[in-house]
């Protein structure tokens, strides 16, 4: 059985500039045959789906309304097992937060949202081209809390242009002053095909890694003071607050995704549906597969790909003391238990690190 499910819902109510994340700018006409497949393809994997995380993230799955959510979740518990749920996540921004929408996802099953705050600043929002204020983000937050949702993770961004460590502190600090659950804090990338990506080509946006190195340290002090565990790079829980469904990626579990864009793993089935949203549609309609991509994950392959996941969480990895022994020269892994986790400096060059080791 399977045991993880991803939703991907590509609407936005207005696309960042720094996101390459599939989505377009929602269309109230495209809308309800979206769903109609969503739900369609939902009912092909029904027989092998018993989840026990489920995650609809975007795009901006809040960007549908109310009955629209009720429609697709609703349907979704009408076709699927769902009673091995533990943890059921939806992306939300904060302009489209509202008490019955949070309400109503509740009743529905949701137990975690996970709203993209960014900064609290506005400027910073503005610069990264975001629909809502620094005060819309707070008072959606409170909204969630009114509601009941008991498990709030916010995201974060730094890295910003022109940031300085005084305003990244200030950000971090806001966020705690909430007491989230979970905080996932980012550094901005410079995504091909978006339009930070083409200003950054043209020499308009300088990105400084030393700066950028030196606000994540600024990241994990302040958060880890703060008893949030850093348990992934760029993930810090309170504890028992880790996100279930991201675990099982970086554990490198089966997991089926539903809608355009979302990959799949399944034994050494990969595949990727169709990045189009009306040729999703189309396909799923016609009956014929919304996957334009597909490929072979051997069990060597799936294995490596579990150790390069690991070794970005705190959970490390076991390796042979030969193998591991120019790391461990260079100060960028050190030994935890009979595994071997990143140190700081280590956390700065994981991705390096990650694709030396497999
Ligand atoms: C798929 S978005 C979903 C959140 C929701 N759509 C929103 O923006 O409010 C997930 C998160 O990815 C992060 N993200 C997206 N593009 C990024 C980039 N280029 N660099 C760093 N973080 C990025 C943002 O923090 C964002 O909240
Ligand atoms: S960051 Fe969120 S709201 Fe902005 S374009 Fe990406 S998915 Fe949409």
């Amino acid at each position: 059985m399977i045991e993880h499910l991803y939703a991907h819902i590509p609407f936005c109510p207005k696309v960042c500039p720094y996101c390459s994340f599939y989505k377009e700018a929602s269309d109230r006409n495209k809308t309800q045959a979206f769903l109609d497949a969503m739900l369609a393809e939902a009912d092909l994997h029904a027989t092998r789906l018993r989840p026990r995380t489920i995650f609809f993230g975007g795009g901006t799955p809040s960007a549908l309304s109310t009955p629209q959510l009720e429609f697709l979740l609703g349907g979704l518990r009408q076709r699927l097992d769902l009673s091995a749920v533990t943890e059921w996540t939806l992306e939300m921004n904060p302009a489209t937060v509202s008490l019955e929408k949070a309400r109503a996802l509740l009743a529905l099953g949701v137990n975690r949202i996970s709203m993209g705050v960014q900064s609290w600043h506005d400027d910073e929002l503005h610069a990264l081209g975001r629909v809502h204020t620094a005060a819309q983000a707070e008072r959606s937050y409170a909204i969630l809390r009114e509601a009941g949702v008991p498990n709030v993770n916010l995201d974060l961004i730094f890295g910003l242009p022109g940031q300085t460590p005084e305003k990244w502190r200030a950000s971090l600090e806001r966020t705690l002053a909430l007491a989230p659950d979970h905080i996932s804090a980012y550094c901005l990338t410079y995504e091909e095909d978006t339009e930070f990506f083409r200003r950054l080509q043209r020499g308009e946006m300088r990105p400084d890694e030393e700066v950028d190195a030196a606000l994540f340290e600024l990241t994990m002090d302040v958060l880890g003071a703060a008893g949030y565990h850093q348990y992934e790079i760029s993930n810090y829980a309170r504890p028992g607050r880790e996100c279930r469904h991201n675990l099982a990626y970086w554990h490198a579990a089966d997991y089926v995704g539903l809608g355009p864009s979302a990959f799949s793993t399944v034994g050494e089935r990969r595949w990727k549906n169709v990045s189009d949203t009306a040729e999703y549609t189309r396909r799923i309609q016609a009956a014929q597969p919304a996957a334009d991509f597909e490929e072979t994950v051997d069990a060597a392959t799936r294995h490596a790909e579990r150790r390069a996941f690991a070794l970005r969480t705190s959970d490390g990895i076991a390796a042979d003391p030969v193998e591991i022994a120019p790391l461990r020269a260079a100060g960028y892994v050190e030994p935890r238990g009979d595994r071997w986790v990143l140190t700081r400096s280590g956390k700065m060059v994981a991705d390096a690190i990650a694709a030396d080791l497999v």
